[in-house]
């Protein structure tokens, strides 16, 4: 007997909708190279470019924004230099130079290099020889700032402040930096810090709760624009309380969230930041996340995290990197196997934004318009002008004791909460340090206190 099938019934347009093989992604915001227009706009800001404990006695090579370029520390005061890869002389490349007393020198014919890229000495040339005034290696400046290494790679004219936010200097915390490489486009690793309904679903409905059971609750959202950068509030109800995570978002790629693992069974005014993080592209299709992870006080009361985990290529948080099999990966998927298998990079004509999209759809027109602003001969805002160092950012948490109200809608509650609270932080902006605290906390405590 001869078995038949049918044909299966749906709807099967794999074939009607081959045309998506052939879009391709957007240039204007996923091209980083020199002269792009996004490359030159990133170009104008300072960017953590590597962990210093990776910088030894030897040049330590890295690639950032499709340049090659190394670090190295000179042997005298200990500063680092950043360089372009390549000795002027004939192209030698550095990362077999001598490192000696302010500068590298080529292990070709000897040409010495200062940090800022002028020839000091041309060991093979006749004295009278001018060539030394003929040229420059390329070199950008670099600060070093509690283990990382910051560089800013645009005009030389126009070299911004370096921006010092209000939560990178208490000594009362630690600091402590990671790094990780991704094999794919800059854009899509930032994007998913303005998703932030990934984490009800990516993080905790997909397979297990990778952080806290409480982000299962689909958050409101609420954007507010500062002078410069926005943050967003994802507010939920727990119980009791209603929970305010706040994270701060400023471009081209900083962002603060909240604590990793904040309790949400008691009141908290103006928890702060678990993480201060910048996306610096490699080149088109890598990326580094180069970021702080903060340890304060009674932060972490269950003992979740662990500093011991985060370092160069690794954090203390599920799904950053690659540092998991294939197979684990699969079954319990992180933000690293999002953002990667997006693909090297992701092709916008193929997505499909909806409503829960709007900060993906909001960073794209904002990345745009600054982007276009920069080819425009614009300069492009800097937060460090618009605010006297250091700056306030707003990221953390926030707990009020504020119980369902009988015969009121919950949802226009958190709306209402969500804006209050903001308000209150916005309030205490011409404020720093312990003042600044003091004055939150004493606002969002009166502020409950009219719940109750
Ligand atoms: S190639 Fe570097 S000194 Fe000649
Ligand atoms: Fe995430």
């Amino acid at each position: 007997m001869t078995t038949m099938f049918d044909a299966p019934k749906g709807k099967f347009r794999g074939h009607e909708r081959q045309a998506v093989w052939t879009e391709e992604p957007d240039p204007e915001l996923s091209e980083v190279g020199p002269g792009t227009p996004c490359g030159e706009y990133l170009r104008r800001y300072w960017m953590p470019v590597a962990m210093t404990n990776q910088v030894g006695d030897l040049p330590y090579r890295l690639r950032i924004l499709g340049e090659d370029l190394i670090l190295f520390r000179e042997t005298g005061e200990g500063k680092l230099g950043l360089t372009h890869l390549h000795c002027v002389h004939r192209n030698m490349s550095l990362e077999f130079g001598i490192i000696e007393n302010g500068g590298i020198r080529c292990s070709y014919h000897g040409w010495k290099y200062g940090l800022d890229g002028t020839i000091l000495e041309t060991p093979c040339e006749p004295p009278a020889s001018q060539v030394r005034e003929r040229t420059c290696l390329g070199a950008y400046p670099v600060i070093e700032y509690k283990g990382i290494a910051f560089a800013y790679m645009g005009p030389s004219d126009t070299v911004p402040a370096f921006p010092v936010m209000d939560t990178f200097g208490d000594e009362a915390e630690d600091m402590v930096p990671y790094l990780i490489e991704s094999p794919c486009n800059w854009l899509q690793v930032m994007e998913n810090a303005w998703d932030p309904f990934h984490t009800v679903y990516l993080h905790t409905k997909a397979v297990r709760s990778q952080f806290i059971d409480a982000f299962a609750e689909m958050p409101m959202i609420e954007f507010f624009e500062r002078a410069y950068g926005d943050f967003y509030t994802n507010t939920r109800r727990v119980d009791d309380f209603i929970w305010l995570r706040i994270h701060d978002k400023m471009l081209p790629s900083f962002t603060q969230n909240g604590g990793h693992f904040p309790m949400t069974d008691k009141s908290l005014y103006f928890g702060r930041n678990g993480l201060s993080r910048w996306v610096t592209p490699v080149d088109d299709t890598n990326t580094l996340v180069i970021a702080w992870r903060h340890f304060r006080e009674g932060d972490d009361p269950r003992g979740l995290t662990n500093r011991d985990e985060v370092g160069f290529g690794t954090t203390d948080f599920y799904g950053q990197g690659p540092d998991r099999s294939y197979e684990q990966r699969q079954r319990d998927p992180g933000d690293y196997d999002a953002w990667v298998s997006q693909g090297p990079r992701n092709i916008h004509a193929r997505e499909n934004l909806a409503f829960s999209d709007r900060g993906v759809a909001k960073v794209r027109r904002k990345l745009r318009a600054a982007i276009r602003d920069v080819a425009d001969g614009k300069p492009a805002p800097q937060p460090a002008v618009l605010f006297n160092n250091p700056i306030p950012t707003y990221g953390g948490d926030t707990l009020l004791r504020i119980p369902l109200q009988e015969g009121r809608d919950d949802g226009a509650i958190l709306k209402e909460v969500a804006h209050k609270v903001a308000e209150i932080y916005m309030a205490a902006d011409n404020l720093t340090g312990a003042e600044r605290r003091a004055k939150i906390e004493a606002d969002l405590e009166a502020y409950e206190a009219t719940w109750s």
